[in-house]
C-alpha cells in the first residue's frame, strides 16, 4: 500500500525553481525541463537548436539542487565540452529535467 502511495506521489509531484538573478519562484511539474520551466517563471533563455543539444546557449548554472535534476547525459556532457565559460555548476536548461519536492536555483548565463 505504501508503494502505492509513493508512487502516486511521485506521478504527481512538484518541483520548486529559482531563477536568478530576478529571484522568481515557480512550481512546475516533474520532468518538466530547465527551458520550460524557466519559461514559466516569465524568464527566457538564449537557444538556437530548439532544445536539441547542439547549440549550447541555454547554458545555466544551477546554484542549488544539482542532485534534483536529471542525470548529464552524453550529448549534454558533450556540448558542454565544446562551449566556452562552461562552469562546473554548468547544465543545458533544455537537457535537465526536474525531479519531485526539489527546491531548484538556477542563474541565468545568456539572457
Ligand atoms: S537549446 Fe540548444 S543546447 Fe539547449
Amino acid at each position: 500500500m505504501s508503494g502505492f502511495l509513493r508512487t502516486d506521489k511521485r506521478r504527481n509531484g512538484k518541483a520548486w525553481l529559482t531563477v536568478l538573478p530576478a529571484g522568481k519562484r515557480v512550481e512546475v511539474a516533474r520532468g518538466v525541463n530547465l527551458l520550460e520551466a524557466i519559461a514559466v517563471a516569465g524568464e527566457s533563455v538564449a537557444q538556437r537548436c530548439g532544445g536539441r543539444a547542439r547549440c549550447g546557449e541555454c547554458q545555466v548554472l544551477v546554484r542549488q539542487g544539482w542532485r534534483g535534476l536529471s542525470k548529464v547525459r552524453q550529448a549534454e556532457r558533450d556540448r558542454l565540452a565544446k562551449v566556452q565559460g562552461v562552469d562546473p555548476l554548468s547544465r543545458l536548461a533544455c537537457q535537465a529535467a526536474l525531479g519531485i519536492h526539489n527546491n531548484i536555483v538556477v542563474e541565468l548565463v545568456n539572457h
